[in-house]
């Protein structure tokens, strides 16, 4: 008996005229977006239950036209969608996209490397070094750092952490986790108490360093940490047995945009030999500019330095780059031993594999988007964008210090970050009613479909609180979107 030959597979390429065609009809859809870009909703104002009841549908069993797939996109995707690439979008921290990213995105998936290792990916390998060596020069760090581009700040953050626990331990971690000899159960991470990011307690989670190792240090009034205050900290905890391993200072913080006093820091982390990391997800980037690099004194000196090329830069999700200052600290921290992974022996072609330097064992070409964004705008482009960013983030400060009905709640910002607060004169006093009010307004601008505004809490209260992160953003959004509020803010303090 023969066996009869498999059913024709349809798991073909498509012919190259088939591919061409359904390639410019993805163009079509990608610049009929970015055309529309200024003009769209931020916000779909859609709830959660109808979105879902959109795409509520079975398993498909037999593989559909893909000109039929990409139709989604006008029909359910984008009406469906929030658009963080719009001019009035203020949420999170979040970038606006670019372009040149996108293209970059679709030729990364094209040749679709694994940059785990050097041999699955040479070229990309190379690019992912020069880029993350750029971004080293360009924010002053130095170029004899390591590094690697991860997800985002919150899985850099957590690379870090391992990092100084893996270099302050007079054990090894590897070997031993949390629990060898000479652990004191006693390690500490020293953050500050008001603008620390939530990702920093999630990765002591991660590395299941418990919360209680988290020493929370006062902050000054302009929201950076209390220096002296780490240093008192630190003094009385080595002398109660404790083991401080690490200290993070922000380098433009999630609420307000605070630059940490990072040459008093390092001081510290120096005389004391303690890991010091710059969590700059928001802001590390601000170092590129001349006007602001005194800023920065000191960053050169920690022993990493984390940021977010999918905000500031605009590069497309996902894509954050941790810098380290002593090439061999990730691959204490990190470095595999497979033998199928490193070849049993090194040949002519061991490169440099990512694998040995961070948590991801497969690794997406996430430099491309960036080596391929850097190239495009060139230094001097994004220090114009930042510096549009930066100008939005004062003009609206200077709007709200000159209004009589919204309040300053921070110093004049620094970067592209600004909190404040709707606090008509008939209110003042009244915090209660401030806060839910200002949470009405944000809300109210949402479905209004105006602008995408959140709010967070400083010093207890409710604020707006703007993160003007878009090459997009212009005065004239700014002063849109205050006007909104303040409408908004007026009909509903009538309501009440
Ligand atoms: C200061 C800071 N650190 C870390 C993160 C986490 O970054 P990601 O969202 O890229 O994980 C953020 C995000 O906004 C942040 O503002």
């Amino acid at each position: 008996m023969t066996d009869s030959p498999p059913p024709a597979s349809p798991l073909v390429d498509l012919p190259p005229e088939a591919f061409r065609a359904l390639g410019r009809e993805a163009v079509d859809v990608m610049t009929a977006f970015f055309e529309g870009i200024d003009s769209a909703a931020p916000f779909p104002a859609r709830s959660p239950e109808s979105v879902h009841a959109l795409f509520d549908a079975p398993v498909p069993e037999v593989g559909e036209d893909a000109h039929a797939i990409l139709a989604d996109w006008n029909t359910k995707i984008l009406p469906n969608s929030s658009v963080l690439g719009h001019p009035k979008w203020f949420g999170f921290v979040n970038g606006s996209g670019s372009q040149i990213g996108a293209i970059a995105d679709a030729l990364a998936s094209t040749l679709n490397p694994n940059l785990g290792g050097w041999k699955a990916a040479p070229a990309a390998t190379e690019i992912e070094r020069r880029t993350v060596s750029w971004l080293s020069e360009l924010i002053g760090y130095g170029k004899e750092s390591s590094g690697l581009f991860l997800s985002g700040g919150t899985m850099a953050n957590m690379a870090a952490l391992r990092t100084a626990l893996c270099d302050a331990a007079t054990w090894d971690v590897t070997a031993d986790g949390l629990q060898g000899s000479g652990s004191s159960r006693h390690l500490t991470v020293y953050m500050a108490d008001h603008e620390t990011h939530v990702s920093l307690p999630a990765a002591v989670d991660f590395l299941g360093l418990g919360r209680n190792s988290i020493r929370k240090v006062p902050s000054l009034p302009d929201f950076t940490m209390d220096v002296a205050a780490l240093d008192r900290m630190l003094e009385e905890d080595t002398a109660a047995g404790m083991t401080p391993f690490c200290i993070v200072g922000h380098g433009g913080s999630i609420n307000v945009g605070a630059i940490d006093n990072f040459a008093a820091i390092a001081d510290v982390a120096a005389r004391r030999n303690i890991w010091f990391h710059v969590d700059g997800a928001c802001g590390a980037l601000g170092a590129m500019l001349p006007e602001l690099v005194h800023r920065y004194d000191g960053m050169a000196r920690a022993d990493s330095v984390s940021f977010d090329a999918h905000k500031w830069l605009g590069v497309p999700y996902e894509a954050a780059c941790l810098l380290v200052r002593d090439p061999l600290a990730l691959p204490k921290a990190f470095a595999t031993t497979a033998t199928y992974l490193q070849s049993s022996l090194p040949s002519e072609y061991t490169g440099l594999n990512y694998f040995d330097y961070g948590p991801q064992l497969s690794r997406g070409w996430r430099a491309l988007k960036v080596w391929m964004s850097l190239r495009f705008y060139g230094a001097e482009g994004y220090r114009a964008i930042f510096r549009q960013t930066i100008a939005c983030a004062k003009h609206l400060h200077r709007e709200v210090a000159r209004s009589d009905d919204f309040e300053v709640v921070q110093p004049e910002p620094e970067l592209y970050i600004y909190a404040f607060r709707y606090a008509p004169v008939a209110l003042r006093g009244d915090d209660a009613a401030l806060d839910t009010l200002n949470q009405r307004i944000a809300d109210e601008l949402l479905r209004r479909k105006v602008a995408f505004v959140m709010t967070t809490r400083i010093r207890g209260r409710v604020t707006q609180r703007l993160s003007i992160c878009s090459h997009r953003t212009t005065l004239r959004d700014i002063d849109e979107t205050l006007a909104a509020m303040r409408e908004v803010g007026e009909e509903l303090s009538r309501e009440s």
